[in-house]
């Protein structure tokens, strides 16, 4: 029992119609919702008949209704009030959840955004996995962007890669582990990390590694989610992302095709691109707003459109080359790719010897096609074969490697464009592995 609602529910008594003072006991009852659960009902029911734009009861009673599996009841006490503003965070959540039960996913999205842009650092972990920003990328994958993920891969599910492993842990890890030290000599920890190589080749699957590795927030940003999004209010977008990290740190930033925000290749119109680029950089520096805690990794596969700005010491001042793997980190990514897979004895030095060029992407496509095979047979004979070498060997024949075209394409720019050196490491991969 609360003593002043008690006290105050006492006063009402003596003057049974003094509205002023039900609004006043149903706040109190709202604070202590567990205890007056029946009696805030009932109260909310009789100032609602009184006065309906009194938002605090009408919120009650939706939830009531809602949580009393009263669907239509609730809804039909909503759609009374069509202006979505007038209520408050915690009503709109309701609300959300209501529309959802409903199956009004468009309302929901509506209702969720508005939460979002009142409250950046609004998290529910029953209502974000419902809400993402889908989209449809080059190849016709659908991806799935949503705005919190806990990654559950940690680096030791990433085959070789020891150089970005060093790296990401002198900026974030080895920094988490050692606060105190870090503190104590001004030292941030987080920062920028530019990857850039071949496609397939781990860009993402480590930045995602990274989160889950130091059990942080991870936040995917595909570029055209930052300038297509709701609000259409691209800095806006970007600022609240970055809000949203800061609130939940230690966080993983992940800006995938980063180079989408260059001038060259620009979908959108050039003052957009630059007012993003602009904000992004704003967001970076972190003079504003503090970034303590924030490790934000930039990928791309062109990085000759990546506009000069973003390579500026204090913004991605670790720019990274992801080559394809080499040999070791072959036999790791097929060993990973196939231990929970019916497999026979198998060669996996052969097999790495074999997969020279191979993206780690191609890998995963050239053990799909071995099972695909594998099942083709099963199905004909009823058997059920275990994967042999063999099998990966004939699929090997039916896939190519990838990577050899994106250094056929570099190799220009390598040359004409490497005043800032930042082309050496793949320069001297290239020479390394005899492809220049
Ligand atoms: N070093 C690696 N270790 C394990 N798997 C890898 C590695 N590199 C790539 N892969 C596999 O290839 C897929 C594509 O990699 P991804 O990170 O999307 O490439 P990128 O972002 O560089 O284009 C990943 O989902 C993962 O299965
Ligand atoms: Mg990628």
């Amino acid at each position: 029992m609360n003593n002043e609602i008690e006290a105050l529910k006492l006063a009402l008594q003596s003057s049974p119609n003094n509205l002023e003072l039900k609004k006043i006991i149903h706040a109190k009852m709202c604070i202590d919702r567990l205890t007056y659960n029946e009696e805030l009902f009932k109260l909310s029911k009789d100032i609602h008949d009184i006065d309906r734009t009194y938002i605090p009861a009408v919120e009650s009673l939706i939830r009531h209704y809602f949580e009393n599996n009263k669907m239509s009841t609730s809804e039909l006490i909503l759609d009374n009030y069509p202006e979505y503003e007038v209520f408050s965070e915690e009503g709109l959540i309701t609300i959300c959840k209501l529309l959802i039960k409903l199956k009004q996913q468009d309302r929901a999205s509506d209702i969720y955004k508005m939460i979002i842009e009142r409250n950046p650092g609004f998290l529910d972990e029953d209502l974000d996995p419902l809400f993402r920003v889908s989209q449809v990328d080059g190849t016709g994958d659908k991806k799935e962007t949503p705005f919190l993920q806990k990654p559950k891969e940690t680096f030791k599910d990433v085959g070789g890669m020891s150089d970005v492993k060093r790296e990401i842990s002198l900026k974030i890890i080895k920094p988490l582990e050692n606060k105190s030290l870090f503190e104590k000599y001004g030292k941030k920890i987080g920062g920028g990390i530019l990857l850039y190589g071949p496609p397939g080749c781990g860009k993402t699957f480590i930045a995602r590694a990274t989160a889950g590795e130091i059990e942080a927030k991870f936040i995917s940003l595909q570029i055209n989610d930052i300038l297509s999004m709701w609000l259409g209010n691209s800095e806006k977008n970007l600022h609240e992302f970055f809000q949203l990290a800061r609130e939940h740190t230690p966080a993983v930033i992940f800006i995938d095709e980063i180079d989408a925000l260059g001038m060259k290749r620009s979908n959108f119109n050039s003052s957009a691109g630059r007012n993003v680029v602009n904000q992004l950089l704003t967001e970076m520096d972190g003079v504003e707003n503090n970034n303590d805690g924030v490790l934000i990794i930039g990928a791309t596969n062109s990085p000759w459109e990546l506009d000069s700005a973003l390579r500026r010491p204090g913004r991605f001042d670790r720019i990274i080359f992801v080559p394809p793997p080499d040999k070791e980190s072959r036999e790791t990514i097929l060993k990973l790719k196939l231990k929970d897979k019916p497999i026979d004895r198998i060669d996996y030095r052969l097999l790495a010897d074999r997969t020279s060029g191979y993206s780690g992407a191609d890998i995963d496509a050239v053990i799909d096609v071995a099972i695909e095979n594998i099942l083709e047979k099963a199905i004909e004979t009823g058997n059920t074969p275990l994967i042999t070498d063999r099998d990966l060997l004939t699929a090997l024949k039916h896939r190519n490697p990838s990577t050899r075209e994106w250094f056929n394409t570099v190799k220009n720019y390598t040359t004409f464009s490497n005043k800032s050196g930042i082309y050496d490491d793949v320069i001297t991969y290239m020479k390394a592995n005899k492809i220049l």
